[in-house]
């Protein structure tokens, strides 16, 4: 079995893995949502006391399992730096205590991985990640053949939900916010630029989009229908950037499988218009399940298991965190 840790922002979780067979023994995260939606972001700091005192309470159901755990996983990268050192120091003293090997999982890799959860791997596939922290596509062929085609040049999708829920004064996370007020206002009413959309650079930028829904937010001065409508448009173009950029990239590649993972992958709106996209390549769509497209422990179990069976395992003297990804 493996024992998997996540804590990169602000999920705390803790997995086991049987490694046989993928089966998902255990999974207990406990979300930090609630005690960053007053500022209306994560607060690092915050976030890494909230871990400490998280992270030993789920370690504890666990004990169990200590006898049959053969290596312990946990995401060393990209995150932020005060919250993946609890998760890493933790592991850390798991492998020592256990005399079991450890293995620096990235968590973009991990959510790649949210797909297999009790499933085998089915490569080669492209895989469009929505996030709070990372916008980018990858062309994945294994688990350690992975490139990325394209990402954001500033905001991530997720963000960008992020602050416009901010901007009306809703808490954090803004997504989910976000998507229930589009359901009842009208897409077209605010005509919000593309980004990137006279530019041949397939690339993703929220930063304007984001300025211009300031500006209508202002404007509008807590008009209940116009925040309705605000939200819908801002849904609108945000996903339409995803698509425009995503059908200049088809044209030169025309992937068999794709997939979107991330947090922001539960989009129901962003959901439906890639099928849409999708539909004269014939390629087949891959999903997560609802509960594990947000940060988990399950998908850095799987990525464990996978890591184990290639043995690559890092020693404990060398992994480091690092809030960047390689990637
Ligand atoms: O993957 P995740 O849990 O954390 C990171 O690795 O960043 O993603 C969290 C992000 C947040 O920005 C959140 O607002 C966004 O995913 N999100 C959504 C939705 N649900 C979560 N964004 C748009 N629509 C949603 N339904
Ligand atoms: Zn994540």
């Amino acid at each position: 079995m493996i024992l998997s840790i996540e804590s990169s922002c602000d999920d705390s979780a803790i997995a086991i893995t049987e490694i046989a067979t993928n089966r998902l023994l255990f999974h207990k995260k406990i979300s930090q949502e609630l005690d960053h939606s007053v500022y209306g972001g994560v607060v690092p700091e915050l976030a890494a006391r909230l871990h400490a005192e998280a992270l030993p309470r789920i370690l504890e159901q666990v004990k169990p399992y200590f006898k049959d755990i053969k290596a312990v996983a946990v995401t060393a990268t990209p995150g932020l730096a005060v919250t993946l050192v609890e998760g890493v120091t933790m592991a850390k003293a798991i492998a020592v205590a256990l005399q079991i090997p450890i293995i620096g999982v990235n968590h973009l890799v991990g959510h790649i991985y949210s797909l297999f959860i009790e499933k085998e791997t089915s490569f080669p596939m492209t895989v469009l990640l929505v996030s709070g922290g990372h916008t980018q596509v990858m062309e994945v062929k294994s688990l350690s053949e992975i490139k990325t085609v394209a990402k954001s040049m500033d905001d991530s999708f997720g963000e960008s939900f992020d602050k416009v829920a901010k901007m009306m004064g809703f808490g954090y996370p803004g997504g989910p916010l976000i998507q229930e007020l589009a359901k009842e206002g009208d897409r077209l009413k605010y005509n919000f630029t593309v980004p990137l959309h006279q530019s041949p650079l397939i690339a993703f930028s929220y930063s304007g989009l984001k300025n211009a829904v300031r500006l209508a937010v202002l404007d509008a001065n807590g008009d209940e229908t116009r925040y309705k409508d605000i939200a819908a448009s801002f849904e609108h173009i945000a996903t339409k950037h995803l698509t425009m950029k995503l059908k200049k990239y088809f044209k030169s590649v025309k992937p068999q499988n794709f997939a979107i993972v991330g947090g922001a992958s539960a989009n129901l709106y962003l959901r439906s218009q890639i099928e849409e996209l999708l539909k004269p390549y014939k390629a087949k769509l891959y999903l997560s399940e609802l509960k594990y497209c947000s940060d988990n422990a399950a998908m850095i179990g799987r990525v464990g298991v996978d890591m184990y069976k290639a043995k690559i395992f890092s020693s404990l003297e060398s992994l480091d965190i690092s809030p960047k990804s390689n990637i």
